[in-house]
């Protein structure tokens, strides 16, 4: 059976559920936000020690102002009423990602962290303003000004992701296959697993199926 530390999610479909359901792509991301809370409270059931999340890309800038506000929005009201409740569930809250965001919402990014930074049941990586390729250029600017060596390990260690264990899996929701930009270098031994479903449709049981099959992989690392 393989253990599970880490888990990361693309959280796709939220907008395509709101149209479907005859409302707006805005109702699917609140949707999606219930979603959110049903993963974390199965992650912590799982024993699960890290949970990433993909919840704004640095290409979802290109998206209609008015969706980009109701997402920082729907954060900022998620934190400022849940952030004493995560606290209290001895949850650590991590910001992957470029923090380039209002004053008020980088004030209270920092705030959420200071205040979860002692805790350890479950770790959320939160990617926001993150990319992959981002991420990689900036690590490589870092060892090039401190002279580090470059490997594997030094690369690893200058990442948003220091000292995280990779994501064991991958889970894509909304019927769509690719990577988008997310975590390139951490996932490239991870398992993958899309999902049909919806993000705002997904829950705790679609959740404990791919958990089940990923703990019966025969994983080889290159060997036999
Ligand atoms: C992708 O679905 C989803 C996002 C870009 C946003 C994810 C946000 C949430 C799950 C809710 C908010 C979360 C927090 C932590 C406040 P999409 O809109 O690209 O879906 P589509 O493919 O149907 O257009």
């Amino acid at each position: 059976m393989n253990p599970i530390k880490h888990v990361a999610i693309i959280m796709d479909g939220n907008g395509r559920w709101g149209l479907k359901k005859r409302k707006s792509r805005n109702y699917g991301h609140k949707k999606g936000l219930d979603t959110v809370e049903k993963i974390i409270k199965a992650s912590i059931k799982n024993k699960i020690k890290f949970l990433t999340l993909y919840a704004f890309s640095t290409e979802n800038w290109k998206r209609p102002k008015k969706e980009i506000h109701f997402l920082f929005n729907l954060l900022e009201n998620y934190l400022v009423n849940k952030i004493t409740q995560l606290n209290k569930q001895n949850i650590k809250l991590k910001i992957i990602g470029n923090k380039k965001f209002s004053k008020k919402l980088n004030n209270l990014l920092i705030s959420s962290e200071k205040k979860t930074s002692k805790n350890n049941k479950l770790q959320i990586n939160l990617a926001l303003n993150y990319g992959s390729k981002n991420e990689l250029v900036d690590t490589f600017k870092i060892i090039k000004k401190n002279n580090i060596k470059i490997n594997e390990k030094n690369i690893s260690n200058n990442l948003f992701t220091k000292n995280i264990p990779d994501p064991d899996f991958l889970i894509r929701t909304g019927n769509t296959q690719r990577l988008s930009n997310f975590l390139l270098w951490q996932l490239s031994y991870s398992e993958i697993f899309f999902e049909k479903k919806l993000w705002p449709d997904f829950n705790e049981n679609d959740y404990n199926k791919i958990i089940n099959k990923f703990k019966k992989i025969k994983r080889n690392y290159g060997n036999i």
